[in-house]
């Protein structure tokens, strides 16, 4: 069994990307979504290899990318995604920009479910579309789309839905109905779904994850995925995604973007991606698993015994905890008063949308020590 331990912090703290160079080193970073753990053996050995090649040109025009995913995607979802229907693009919010531009006109309306990813309102913009927003359900145990909602907004002249499956920041993996109900939807009213599947890679085993396209011939006839390693395996400076569809019309959308869209793609990103969808990395990707299961336990435990008034639902997904702290009563931006005062760095709540007050996000990919810190640092401050 591989066991996957995240690096100690000094030599975390020589990472130069955004989550070590935000802060300054009295604060624990845990905000961005970047993880704290070695690249898989097989990343490196194949970054090695193009290093030592010099092999830093242009991604090929023809490349194993599409089928290393689809290889990936049947072992892992038991989805049978077809290679010669994907393109890839440097991440994924390019992969949408890009989709959404062409399945939505300036000024029409794109449905969003949040608390979600923040990044999602600039995207819907940024490719002309205007943010109507269905919040999330809570059911009390959990979250599930609001498909009356839904409907209505569709009802309105909504014209797309941008999906987050898993969801950020709450872990949810929308259940199987719930998905087939949004294609069937989406394809009563003539509109298109737009499905980030980044986390995906990232399902607990025993939490079912339904990739859209899979769900049914409607999903398939609405839908568009776009997926990525750069979550699983901490990939996101190295710019690869893929946009995933498994009908003609679909296809074709993405099959008529500009050439340049998949040159973006980082010929680094490529390789890595390839290495990590390959079955060699697997065992990898399962011992990640495991220590990210004894992650969201081991807050939650912490969070019992620290912070009984803090609301905390282990996700089914990814390495982010979302925590309603307003039981506390520290406003509806928690994270700016524990970062002053306990020198943590969460996401912001509000930033997720209007749902996110008095809500923190909390990056648990990393090691016991850091969570154990992080809430040891955070739990005075509800005594003061
Ligand atoms: C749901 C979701 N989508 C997209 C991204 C960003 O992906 P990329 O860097 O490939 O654009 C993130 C990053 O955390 C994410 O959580």
């Amino acid at each position: 069994m591989l066991d996957v331990t995240a690096l100690p912090l000094a030599e975390l703290r020589a990472r130069t990307s955004e989550k070590w160079r935000e802060y300054p080193d009295d604060v624990l970073p845990m905000f961005v979504a970047e993880t704290d753990f070695p690249l898989a053996p097989t990343i490196t050995a194949a970054l090695r290899r193009a290093v030592d090649a010099g092999d830093t040109g242009y991604i090929a025009s023809k490349t194993p990318l599409a089928q290393s995913y689809a290889d990936f995607a049947l072992r892992r979802f038991s989805w049978k995604a077809d290679p010669t229907s994907m393109r890839s693009t440097a991440d994924v919010s390019m992969g949408i920009v890009e989709i959404l531009r062409r399945v939505v006109a300036p000024g029409e309306r794109v449905i969003v479910t949040p608390p979600v990813y923040p990044p999602f309102f600039d995207l819907v913009t940024e490719a002309g579309g205007i943010v109507e927003r269905v919040p999330l359900r809570d059911t009390g145990t959990g979250w599930e789309l609001d498909l009356d909602g839904i409907r209505r907004a569709l009802t309105g002249g909504a014209r797309a839905i941008l999906l987050c499956n898993p969801h950020n920041p709450t872990g949810t993996a929308h259940s199987a109905p719930s998905l087939s109900a949004l294609a069937d939807l989406a394809a009563q009213y003539g509109a298109s779904v737009v499905s980030d599947e980044i986390h995906a890679p990232l399902s607990q085993p025993g939490t079912a994850f339904t990739p859209f396209l899979a769900v049914s011939d409607a999903a398939r006839t609405v839908g568009y995925a776009v997926v990525s390693a750069s979550k699983a395996f901490n990939l996101a400076g190295l710019k690869c995604a893929l946009m995933v569809t498994a009908s003609d019309a679909t296809a074709a959308v993405v099959r008529g973007l500009p050439v340049e869209v998949e040159w973006r793609t980082g010929q680094f990103g490529l390789l890595a991606s390839v290495a990590a969808f390959a079955e060699e990395s697997d065992a990898w990707l399962d011992g990640l698993l495991r220590t990210l299961d004894r992650n969201r336990r081991l807050l939650g435990d912490l969070l019992d015994a620290h912070l009984p008034d803090a609301r905390y639902r282990m996700p089914d997904a990814g390495y982010l905890a979302w925590i309603d702290l307003s039981p506390l009563g520290w406003g509806d931006n928690p994270a700016r008063r524990i970062l002053r005062e306990a020198k943590v760095a969460l996401h912001f709540g509000p930033a997720f949308g209007e749902e996110g007050r008095g809500h923190v996000r909390l990056n648990f990919g990393t090691s016991p020590e850091i969570i154990t810190e992080a809430v040891e640092r955070i739990a005075p401050l509800a005594r003061a």
